[in-house]
């Protein structure tokens, strides 16, 4: 077997995990309106269960209303929800050679919102993680005392739907950790105070559990190793309290990172302590350090969690000591299969998460279901096997971006004969351009992922053709599949010779050579990762935007990210500026009343793309069934590109 030590049994409390690869928590809001279990949320987790790992932790689960975080968040908040929650432990422990399944049992506290819940947060003190945010209100030492029980009574709930240990949330600020940092605990009473009385009601917690349900039941818990913010709790603290909560009876714990609040760290080479929901521009593997840390003071097992998105760093970081166990994540959203193919060998084909967020993360924060950017069957399990087409046809797929492929992939796993023809030599379409500016090489691995699929599938590529209405009726194909993607959208500007001006497409693909200064139009995802590659060696890069922000409708992270990279770089934003013309040297720049100019030499253009569907109408006049997919029917992202093409191959 492949990673011997990953794949080793590992004891956790009273039980023997059949590996070491755990699935980390992951609110889904999968849950029907009050909490309840759906049949999609057992779908899902059934499928991760049959994928290999050797535990499960079910997500972040609710028990009082106010605690409720998410709009359709899973409760345990009454004994009317263990029957759902029965079912959903029968499926995971009905497959062959089951993983073990714990619940997290999760309060959101401070960072609860009334708007979800239709109650105030609620928390040690009343406190506001950060200008703006909702203010909580603090706790009574009885209603501590309730919550207290409240927390054992879910964990003994959760024991009867089947659970084989649960997992408290002490992770992220929500309420058990808000009580651990000073700045959110101003209590003088038995629950504030010194680190005894800050971790008072976490150990009653664990101490509660364990009485009430026996010793050999496991109790886990995820902290924060580090908070990650100005005066936040340090490792140094978080040992203590991890050494005091192993002193306190739990069985194993998950090392984490952050909080909400102010950012302690501007550095972008330290990203994740800055970007806390670890996208692509942190480094895989970057909270391990503090669970090697936590590792050195505790005799319980250790859980490693954070961009942990490969077997062989699973299996190195076994190997080397730093855990006992290490947590995945997004990846399983993007491959329940991750262990059993990593197990087997076969990691090329595990389907790899980018740690886009666009998903996942970001839906959350939304209160949406989770989806998932690379992975169409998410939330949608029953569609994972492609049941053979009743009479095989000819397929012809214009176009080997990411909806091409994935179509084209779709219908031959259905057995249909499947043509892709690519214009250039390249597949892969904008996935190319994509992975090119700095801290996107992750969209390259499903790029090389989705590439390798097609070449293995018996798919006829074609590249370096490109397809024509006359070419497609010679072939005769009886469905053909349009993904043609999009191209730049182009703009003129007054006094502004053709020369002078480049795409944003041409900058990411030919690099280099680019007179100063350059002015970037557009700082939209695409305006800001070309300014953010030329400022790595340019020195004069402007960039304009005509909205009133930068980078709209994208996540606060890679917000974040941009504007620490500006400011490192020198890039100057004028956002709520429009160019207005150019006069040799001079831009004319208008933001509001006022009018101002600005040495330009070269402008590149980043103002959103254009549907590249011309051949649409000629296919379809030809008598040919066309189906549309991808950015050819509206440029968006991966996610809609990838969905539609699965979407459009099985249809067939
Ligand atoms: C710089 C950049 C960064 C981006 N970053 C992100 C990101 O971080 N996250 C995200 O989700 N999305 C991102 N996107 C958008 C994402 O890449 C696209 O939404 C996605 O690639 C669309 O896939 P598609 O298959 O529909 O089209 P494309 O990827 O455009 O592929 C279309 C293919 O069709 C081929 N073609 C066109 N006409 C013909 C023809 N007549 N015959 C044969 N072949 C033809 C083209 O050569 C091309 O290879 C980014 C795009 C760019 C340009
Ligand atoms: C959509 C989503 C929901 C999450 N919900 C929870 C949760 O309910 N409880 C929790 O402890 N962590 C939660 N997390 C954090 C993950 O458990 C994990 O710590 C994090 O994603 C980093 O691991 P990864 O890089 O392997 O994804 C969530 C993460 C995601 C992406
Ligand atoms: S949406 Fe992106 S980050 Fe989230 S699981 Fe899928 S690939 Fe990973």
């Amino acid at each position: 077997m492949s990673y011997p030590h990953l794949s080793t049994p590992v004891s956790l409390g009273s039980l023997i995990l059949k590996n070491r690869l755990v699935m980390s928590q992951m609110t889904m809001n999968y849950a029907a309106a009050e909490g309840f279990v759906t049949e999609k949320l057992i779908r899902y987790y059934l499928e991760r269960a049959k994928g290999g790992v050797g535990l499960i932790l079910v997500e972040g689960t609710f028990f009082t209303p106010e605690g409720r975080g998410y709009k359709n968040q899973l409760s345990l908040s009454s004994p009317d929800h263990v029957k759902g929650l029965r079912q959903l432990t029968d499926a995971a422990h009905g497959v062959a050679d089951a993983p073990k399944i714990f619940l997290q049992i999760h309060h959101s506290g401070w960072r609860a919102s009334s708007k979800v819940s239709g109650l105030p947060p609620v928390g040690p003190s009343t406190f506001a993680p950060y200008p703006g945010a909702e203010v909580a209100r603090d706790l009574s030492v009885k209603e501590i005392k309730e919550l207290v029980e409240a927390h054992i009574l879910a964990a003994a709930m959760a024991k009867e739907a089947g659970f084989d240990g649960v997992d408290f949330h002490c992770a992220h600020g929500y309420l058990i950790p808000s009580f651990f940092s000073p700045l959110s605990n101003q209590r003088t009473d038995e629950y504030g105070g010194d680190l005894a009385g800050r971790t008072r009601f976490l150990l009653e917690i664990i101490r509660g559990t364990k009485e009430r349900l026996g010793r050999d039941f496991p109790v886990t818990i995820k902290i924060s190793g580090d908070e990650y913010i100005e005066e936040g709790l340090a490792l140094k603290e978080m040992v203590k309290i991890a050494r005091m909560a192993e002193e306190s009876g739990i069985d194993g714990i998950m090392i984490s990172a952050g909080t909400v609040g102010g950012k302690k760290v501007e550095d972008l080479s330290q990203a994740h302590k800055v970007l806390r929901t670890l996208p692509m521009m942190t480094n895989p593997g970057c909270l391990v350090p503090l669970a090697a840390e936590m590792k050195k003071t505790l005799r319980i097992p250790v859980i490693a969690v954070g961009r942990i998105n490969h077997p062989a760093l699973a299996e190195d970081i076994i190997v080397k000591g730093q855990a006992d166990l290490v947590a995945i994540g997004r990846a399983l959203l993007a491959d329940p299969y991750f262990p059993r193919k990593a197990f087997a060998g076969k990691e090329e084909e595990i389907r790899p998460c980018i740690a886009c967020n666009e998903g996942c993360y970001k839906r959350i924060f939304q209160q949406l279901d989770i989806r998932c950017s690379v992975n169409p069957t998410l939330g949608r399990e029953e569609e994972i096997s492609c049941p053979p087409a009743a009479s095989p046809k000819r397929v012809a797929v214009i176009g080997g971006g990411p909806a091409g492929m994935e179509a084209a992939y779709a219908a031959r796993e259905r057995g249909h004969h499947v043509l892709l023809l690519e214009a250039s030599e390249k597949l892969g379409g904008q996935l190319n351009l994509a992975s090119l500016p700095p801290g996107r090489k992750e969209i390259e691995r499903f790029c090389k992922f989705i590439k390798n699929r097609l070449q293995r599938s018996g798919v006829k590529i074609l590249k370096g053709k490109r397809a024509t209405a006359s070419l497609l009726q010679k072939h005769g194909p009886d469905v053909v599949i349009l993904a043609a993607g999009a191209h730049p959208r182009r703009i003129k500007i007054r006094g502004l010779e053709e020369e002078r001006m480049i795409s944003a497409w041409e900058v990411l693909s030919s690099r280099g050579g680019i007179r100063e200064p350059i002015l970037v139009l557009g700082a939209g995802l695409v305006g800001c990762e070309t300014a953010d590659l030329l400022s790595e060696a340019a020195k004069n890069v402007l960039l304009a935007e005509i909205l009133p922000e930068m980078a709209p409708g994208q996540d606060a992270d890679t917000k974040a990210y941009f504007t620490l990279k500006f400011k490192k770089n020198g890039v100057e934003v004028l956002t709520g500026t429009e160019l207005r013309s150019v006069e040799g040297e001079k831009a004319i720049l208008q933001r509001g009343a006022e009018e101002f100019q600005v040495r330009v030499e070269t402008v590149v253009y980043a103002v959103g793309s254009q549907a590249n569907d011309e051949l649409y109408k000629e296919l379809v006049s030809s008598g040919l069934k066309v189906i549309k997919i991808g950015d050819c029917v509206q440029p968006r992202t991966i996610m809609e590109a990838v969905q539609e093409g699965f979407q459009a191959g099985r249809s067939i």
